[in-house]
Formats: C-alpha cells, sequence, structure tokens
C-alpha cells in the first residue's frame, strides 16, 4: 500500500501537548500534514511545537472559552492558509461520587469544570474549526474535512465516581450525530472515538493493583490500548470518505460491570 502523504493538509488537535493528542499530532506531521496544537499547558506545548518543527504550530487555548478557540483556529487558517480536520482531544476525568460519604451532594462547581473542558471544549472545537472550514473552498468532490470528537467508554458505562465524567462524554457522543448533519452541507464529516483504558501518561502511573484491577475487564488483548492505536483509528477516519455521524469505541472489548 502507498505511504499516506498528507502534504498540504492541516488540522488542529486540542490537547495535542500530551497522551492521545500528541500521538495524533506525530502521525499525521509525519504523513506530511500541518498541524496546529491547542493547548492550556503553554510550557510542554511550546517545546513539543519546537521538537516537531516548522510544520508545527503550537497555540494557547483554553477549551472553555470560546474566543480563545475561535482565536486559536484563526492563526492556523493563517499561518497554514488552510484547515481540513479538528481533533478534539483535550479533557479530564472525574472523581467525586452523587453523594459523598458524609452524604454531600456532588458539588456543582467540579460538575461545572468537567462540563466547561470536555463538553464545551468539545462543542467550541467542532463548531468554530467547522465555521472556518467551512469558508475555505472544498475540494473537486465538495469534500472540507473531518471533526473526530473524543468520547469514553464511560460514555456507555460509567463508574462510580465518573457522574460528571461520564454526562461529559454521553454528551460528546450524542452532538456527533446532529453535527454530521448539520455538516453534511458543507462537506464536513463529524466522527467520535470512546477510548477504552490507554496507556497515557495518567494510566501509567496507577498503582499495578489498579492496573491489574481495570485489565480483568479487557475482553483481549490483555493490555491498555496505545496512543499509536488512537492516532491510527484517527488517520483511517480522516481517509474512509463514509465513516460520519458514528462513535467508535476503541477499546479490547472492555465492558465495565458495577465497580
Ligand atoms: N487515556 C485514557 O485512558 C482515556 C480513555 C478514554 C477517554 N480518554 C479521553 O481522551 C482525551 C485525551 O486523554 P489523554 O489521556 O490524552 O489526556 P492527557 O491528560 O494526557 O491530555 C489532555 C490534554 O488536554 C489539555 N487540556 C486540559 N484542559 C484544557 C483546557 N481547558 N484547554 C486546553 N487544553 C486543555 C491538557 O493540558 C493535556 O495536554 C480526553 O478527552 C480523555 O477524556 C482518555
Amino acid at each position: 500500500m502507498a505511504a499516506v502523504d498528507r502534504t498540504g493538509k492541516t488540522y488542529f488537535v486540542t490537547g495535542g501537548a500530551s497522551g492521545l493528542g500528541l500521538a495524533v499530532a506525530k502521525l499525521l506531521l509525519a504523513q506530511g500534514a500541518n498541524i496546529a496544537i491547542g493547548d492550556k499547558n503553554v510550557e510542554d506545548g511550546k517545546k513539543t511545537a519546537e521538537t516537531l518543527g516548522p510544520r508545527c504550530l503550537f497555540c494557547e487555548l483554553d477549551v472553555t472559552q470560546k474566543e480563545s478557540m475561535r482565536a486559536a483556529m484563526r492563526s492556523t487558517v493563517a499561518e497554514f492558509k488552510g484547515l481540513h480536520g479538528v481533533i478534539n482531544c483535550a479533557g479530564v476525568g472525574s472523581a467525586f461520587t452523587t453523594v459523598d460519604k458524609k452524604g454531600e451532594p456532588h458539588s456543582d462547581k467540579f460538575w461545572d469544570f468537567v462540563m466547561k473542558i470536555n463538553a464545551y471544549g468539545t462543542f467550541y472545537g467542532s463548531s468554530e474549526g467547522a465555521a472556518e472550514m467551512a469558508k475555505l473552498p472544498a475540494d473537486a468532490e465538495g469534500n472540507r474535512g473531518v471533526i473526530i470528537n473524543v468520547a469514553s467508554v464511560a460514555a456507555y458505562e460509567g463508574q462510580r465516581g465518573q457522574l460528571a465524567y461520564s454526562a461529559s462524554k454521553g454528551a460528546v457522543v450524542a452532538m456527533t450525530l446532529p453535527m454530521a448533519r448539520d455538516l453534511s452541507r458543507y462537506g464536513i464529516r463529524a466522527m467520535c472515538i470512546a477510548p477504552g483504558i490507554m496507556d497515557t501518561p495518567l494510566m501509567q502511573s496507577a498503582a499495578p493493583k489498579v492496573k491489574e484491577g481495570l485489565l480483568a475487564s479487557v475482553a483481549g488483548p490483555k493490555r491498555f490500548g496505545t496512543s499509536e492505536e488512537f492516532a491510527s483509528l484517527c488517520a483511517h477516519i480522516i481517509d474512509n470518505g463514509y465513516l460520519n455521524g458514528e462513535t467508535i469505541r476503541l477499546d479490547g472489548g472492555v465492558r465495565f460491570a458495577n465497580l
């Protein structure tokens, strides 16, 4: 099979300074694309962009702020004269129960924090990114690009303490189909990936006992998913023009019981 050549294509990756976002940025860049990494972590983001070279732009970004997202998308288009995809990887986890051990209800401050980053962040990344893409010329088949949202298997099987996280990721799954329908007139597809347990820095730091417990729920292979497997699925979604409006679980068949 011929090597993929993405020369002249530009992709914006939110949360691209770390983990899954960084892996997809690296892969698309290696395939010739221009990449903009949008992240709140300025130190890691700048360092990453410097290491990755002139086809990688770092944009300081807070996904919870629409204006910040708009400015980042616009500077990407100004720098590379195009935008062909947005991969919404910025996200945070949560660990709060609906009512805690002292009988206190879930903090709405924390609920808002998670919702703002995971649900609003994805909404802003998609809508602001699509608006920029829609202004640009389509290819010969009328296609402009693709949005890839990142949910989690917690959208379907949230564990204890994942109330806010699961709700935010459920929103990400649910927004993908109407987004695909809305954007079809512009030749923009919208897809979603729901990763299972992925071997990012967060999971690497977990205690061996915790890791073992999680792996028991994976059908196989009995290991965590890699960020390279995530990146490879993103690349496939970009290339397969008939994938639209769907969420793909990337999870080794994991199904969490009542943990
Ligand atoms: N790692 C997993 O096992 C796993 C499983 C399921 C889903 N996911 C989802 O995949 C996505 C990426 O996860 P990861 O493991 O790579 O996480 P990560 O922590 O390695 O990377 C997340 C990035 O998002 C950035 N970020 C956080 N808040 C931001 C904000 N307000 N504005 C801009 N950037 C912000 C962080 O600085 C960081 O660089 C997340 O949405 C996560 O929920 C991860």
